[in-house]
């Protein structure tokens, strides 16, 4: 037996001005998503902005349904638009940004279990690291890449 220890390195800031121009840019994005979201039951808006790597700005907001598991997450709208309509283009990082009752949180609102699951299928589809911006109005969080919000991701039964 051997004692393991993982740590997780990200960036917070406490403004978007302190971020590069084109993480400040889908920090916007992901706040302006926001308004496409329909969230009669929680009152919870999330947005969502997805850079791809050929420039393209995704944006996805919360869908929610009566038969309440029938709803989706903003950044599974996102994702899912981006790998059905360029399923050749990686995903290079997507910005998350979630309201209560139209008000950003302080603190970021983190993707659910779900969402990182599918982060990490097309992080791993596309070779490539996807960077996670976690936005809230006090501070805003940047990891590296899917693996640092999953670790020992799920991705195969084979290995
Ligand atoms: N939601 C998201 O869209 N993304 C997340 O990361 C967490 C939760 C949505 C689902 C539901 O519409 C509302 O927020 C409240 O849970």
């Amino acid at each position: 037996m051997s004692n393991k220890r993982l740590t997780i390195d990200y960036e917070e800031f406490t403004s978007a001005e302190q971020m590069l121009p084109e993480d400040q840019e889908l920090v916007k994005a992901a706040i302006d998503a926001q308004k496409g979201s329909y969230s009669p039951y929680s009152n919870f808006q999330v947005g969502a902005a997805l850079r791809l790597a050929n420039g393209l700005i995704v944006k996805g907001a919360n869908q929610e349904n009566a038969a309440y598991p029938s709803g989706l997450c903003a950044e599974r709208t996102a994702m899912f638009w981006a790998g059905a309509n360029y399923p050749d283009v990686p995903m290079d990082a997507l910005a998350i940004a979630g309201a209560d009752h139209g008000v950003l949180c302080e603190s970021p609102a983190s993707p659910c279990g779900a969402c990182r699951q599918v982060m990490a299928e097309y992080q791993k589809k596309h070779g490539k690291p996807m960077i996670i911006i976690l936005v809230g109005s006090k501070r805003i969080r940047k990891f590296h890449c899917v693996d640092d919000l999953l670790p020992f991701i799920f991705d195969s039964l084979t290995v």
